[in-house]
């Protein structure tokens, strides 16, 4: 965004429009899933080392695991981005519930404001179904992992036969009232044409209604 779009919508940079309604909701409502959600949390935070990246922390979902793992590894140094104000406030005040010690910055996944190679882990958790452009969010992850560097993700996806046409019809309502989550994107095939080596990929059986989802690990080869 150059200065004078800047100026024309008031917008931080980095920030995307935000949505005050959603994330009043996410951070009051987000806790029903999180007993079947707690163990993936878990996947996406196990044996960190060295710098880690969550990638469109939300309200902050991430931060206990990611508290309670920096306790037992001692030498984290966890970075967060968040484009929307309203998501990222109330992160700010989980992190300091959780006493995380965390540098969140108000930042778009398409452009990542790190220089190359700055990250061992990235964690995205449920927030590839929202990126404008998750082309673009790869290509960033890939830039600012290191060599041997791993992407986890946590997603939902789409669903083949009727949940599937399901998903694709109620998508379009799906993205207003979701922040412009997309219901039936389907974020593995997007990985899989990206520059990032999947090595773990399993699809999850969440409780009905939910749609499935899908955890795995890509690593940055050099
Ligand atoms: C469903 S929430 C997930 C939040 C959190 N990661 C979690 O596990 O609960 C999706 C988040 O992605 C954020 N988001 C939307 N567009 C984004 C973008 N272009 N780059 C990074 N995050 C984005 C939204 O603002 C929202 O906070």
């Amino acid at each position: 965004m150059t200065q004078r779009e800047r100026a024309d919508t008031g917008r931080a940079e980095g920030a995307i429009d935000g949505h005050p309604i959603f994330a009043a909701a996410y951070d009051r409502l987000g806790g029903i899933g999180e007993d079947f959600l707690r163990e993936h949390r878990r996947y996406l935070a196990r044996d960190l080392h060295g710098s880690v990246l969550d990638l469109g922390a939300g309200t902050g979902d991430m931060f206990p695991v990611l508290a309670r793992t920096a306790e037992s590894s001692g030498e984290l140094s966890i970075h967060g981005i968040e484009p929307d104000p309203h998501m990222e406030k109330r992160a700010e005040r989980a992190a300091r519930e959780e006493a995380l010690d965390i540098d969140l910055r108000l930042a778009r996944a398409e452009s990542l404001p790190y220089p190359d190679e700055s990250f061992d882990t990235v964690i995205a958790s449920l927030v590839f179904c929202t990126i404008a452009d998750p082309e673009r969010a790869f290509e960033e992850v890939h830039r600012v992992l290191r060599p041997g560097g791993e992407l986890r993700l946590l997603e939902h996806v789409r669903a083949s036969g009727f949940l599937g046409r399901a998903q694709d019809f109620l998508a379009p309502a799906w993205k207003v009232v979701g922040a412009g989550c997309h219901l039936n994107r389907n974020s593995e095939a997007l990985l899989a044409a990206a520059r990032l080596e999947m090595t773990e990929m399993e699809t999850i059986r969440a409780p009905p209604p939910a749609t499935p989802m899908i955890r795995g690990t890509a690593v940055k080869r050099s």
